[in-house]
């Protein structure tokens, strides 16, 4: 065998190794990270919400809410590999429609991207109304897969 080959050989066993890795990242440990995500956004929206309530909101607070809303959106939908549902028989919420309407599933994470994305724009233009508008935008979007796709507190 030449050295090259050994070389391509042996890359080639660190990167097979490096899937099985990840491979083996057990179904509660996909969970738990995609729930802390969802607890960021929750975060961000309290906090949006919250400012909305003072006599002179800022457009600053506004801005990084709606950037972590932003990149927290953006991971919604890769949360939920195959085997990460009650099945698992980790604790979560997650309902099996998830993987039943993949398409409506994804569909809903789509409009929570855009539905950031436009707070986004909002919170940088400083237009208090644009603002609400959006983030009641978004609270529409966290609500309608919760109501299809998050099983009810339990
Ligand atoms: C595309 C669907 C979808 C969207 C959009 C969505 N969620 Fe969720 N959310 C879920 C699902 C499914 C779960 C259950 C996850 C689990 O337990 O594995 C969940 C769980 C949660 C949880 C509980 C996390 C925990 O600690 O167990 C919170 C809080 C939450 N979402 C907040 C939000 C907020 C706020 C938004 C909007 C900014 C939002 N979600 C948008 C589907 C969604």
């Amino acid at each position: 065998m030449t050295f090259s080959k050994a070389v391509a050989l042996a890359m080639g066993c660190a990167a097979l190794a490096a899937g099985t890795v990840a491979l083996a990242a057990s179904a509660g440990d996909v969970i738990s990270a995609r729930q802390a995500n969802f607890k960021e956004m929750n975060k961000a929206m309290k906090a949006s919400f919250g400012e909305l309530k003072q006599a002179a909101p800022s457009s600053d607070v506004f801005k990084a809410n709606a950037n972590a809303l932003a990149s927290a959106a953006a991971k919604v939908a890769s949360g939920f590999p195959n085997g990460t549902g009650p099945e698992s028989g980790a604790k979560t919420q997650a309902l099996p429609a998830i993987w039943e309407k993949p398409d409506e599933f994804r569909a809903d994470a789509d409009k929570l991207v855009k539905a950031a994305q436009t707070y986004q724009q909002a919170a940088a233009s400083g237009n208090l109304d644009a603002t609400k508008a959006a983030l009641m935008q978004v609270g529409g979007a966290c609500k309608g897969c919760h109501d299809s796709f998050r099983a009810k507190d339990n």
